[in-house]
């Protein structure tokens, strides 16, 4: 293009309103919340990027697709069409749909896990974490260590350290290890990518020990468009190759449409091993519905199966890229810290690195996602110790960075909302050295994150 101005490959086709607040009713919402954004009313929130979940404006056609949906119980049309959709870009033999992707890891993970287990990732998400942690089994984190270093350029800070997985899998025996997953992009490590050559080479290591390989596949197409970008000899691919190139290297995988498929609900559960597909559809009936609808409507498994046609067009990905960089890269020239590179689906700000008075124990991530919010009413999600700190075994320590995210629902926002949140941000980083940590006054068992009640300390 010879244009630098991101133009966003769609237009608006109906509105909702945000109602505006102010900074002293953010205030009062903030405390009555707890100081916990989950608990907010999301009415009370200007720009929402707490998630980019099932947060994304659906296209013209997904919305037709709503409307053809067909709810038959079994073997509806429209769960051919999800079908053939998945297997256009992931040929495995056996697809379960499940209402959204951890569904499908409690399936896979009550399959295979268990006491004594172990479970390698690059970086589990919370929800993986939890659902291998819940079955007693042990969640390993082993990516590279440019991955936990919030300013190394590295191009795939998501890849997995090949030779640490190699020593895990030697040491324990492939008896313990069920599974090796690869999140593609690594979200809890700052929405980094993984290369095809540390794919390939997860899955020689896998080959040697005869473990099986499965993708956490959540943004796909915004890995695929990474490697299209950063890896040698991929610049002249298609997407939807090079997804397919992904899926080969694998035996599996689990899916949340509601992050690449483009869809407000869904996931799904993928694999060719047929014998481990049927213990796992016996366990789907149990709680999600029939193999052929999982947790989900006709009209959802149509939303999906459009979805997955729009994610890889190009278009959509160079805007979907260049606009997450754009906040990131602005927010780096105004001095904020953000992880680097930028990555797919969100910005992290290092929290650690800008209340270095906070200690890692009174949740510098916490303290900065709620003074975005009462500052400028953009509502982030802290990754950092208050997600990860507390171990199974009750004891609580510093996770391995201290990041707020701001992630960017798809096709949703503008620019201008954008250029809002630089402002907003900017504005608060000016002033972090005053900002207060936070003390946890009420936590549930697992991912507190979601429900913990904080104070303010000092
Ligand atoms: C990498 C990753 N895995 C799994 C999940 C879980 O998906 P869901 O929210 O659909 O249960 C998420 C959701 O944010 C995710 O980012």
């Amino acid at each position: 293009m010879a244009f630098r101005t991101i133009f966003e490959p769609f237009r608006i086709h109906s509105v909702e309103p945000v109602r505006m607040t102010t900074e002293q009713e953010r205030g009062t919402s903030v405390r009555e919340a707890g100081f916990n954004l989950f608990a907010l009313r999301s009415e009370a929130v200007l720009v929402d990027l707490l998630t980019d979940s099932g947060t994304g404006a659906m296209s013209r056609d997904q919305w037709a697709g709503i409307q053809r949906g067909d709810e038959s119980y079994a073997g509806s049309p429209s769960w051919f069409r999800f079908l053939e959709s998945v297997q256009e870009l992931f040929p495995f033999t056996n697809v379960i749909p499940t209402h959204q992707g951890r569904a499908a890891e409690k399936i896979l993970f009550t399959a295979v896990a268990g006491p004594g287990k172990a479970v390698p990732n690059n970086t589990h998400f919370d929800t993986t974490r939890a659902n291998v942690e819940f079955t007693g089994a042990e969640a390993v984190d082993l990516v590279i260590a440019e991955g936990r270093d919030p300013s190394n350029r590295h191009p795939f800070k998501g890849n997995m350290d090949v030779d640490r997985l190699d020593d895990l899998l030697r040491t324990r025996g492939p008896e313990t290890v069920p599974v090796v997953f690869v999140t593609v992009t690594n979200n809890s490590g700052g929405g980094q990518p993984v290369s095809l050559q540390n794919l390939r080479e997860v899955r020689a290591v896998c080959d040697r020990h005869g473990t099986p390989l499965f993708l956490d596949a959540c943004r796909f197409a915004e890995n695929a468009w990474f490697i299209r970008e950063r890896e040698p000899g991929q610049q002249d691919r298609e997407v939807a190759d090079i997804v397919r190139e992904m899926a080969s290297l694998a035996d599996g995988m689990t899916m949340s449409a509601k992050k690449d498929a483009l869809a407000n609900i869904g996931g799904w559960l993928a694999m060719n091993d047929d014998d481990l597909a049927a213990r796992c559809r016996n366990l789907l009936i149990l709680t999600e519905g029939f193999p052929t609808y999982g947790g989900l409507a006709g009209r959802d498994l149509e939303a999906i199966a459009q979805g997955l046609h729009e994610v890889v067009q190009h278009d959509y990905l160079r805007y979907r890229i260049r606009s997450t960089a754009y906040l990131g890269e602005a927010l780096a020239r105004a001095g904020v810290p953000v992880v680097q590179p930028i990555g797919g689906h969100a910005v992290y700000l290092d929290a650690r690195s800008l209340l270095p008075h906070v200690p890692p124990l009174r949740y510098p991530g916490q303290a900065l996602a709620v003074a975005l919010y009462e500052a400028g009413g953009i509502r982030g999600c802290e990754i950092g110790t208050v997600m990860f700190g507390r171990r199974p075994d009750g004891s609580e320590e510093p996770a391995a960075m201290d990041l707020v995210r701001l992630a960017i629902p798809r096709r949703t926002y503008t620019q201008s909302h954008i250029d809002y949140v630089i402002e907003v941000c900017t504005d608060v980083a000016a002033r972090a050295r005053d900002l207060p940590g936070y003390r946890i006054v009420e936590e549930p068992p697992a991912l507190r994150h979601f429900t913990a009640r904080f104070e303010p300390v000092g």
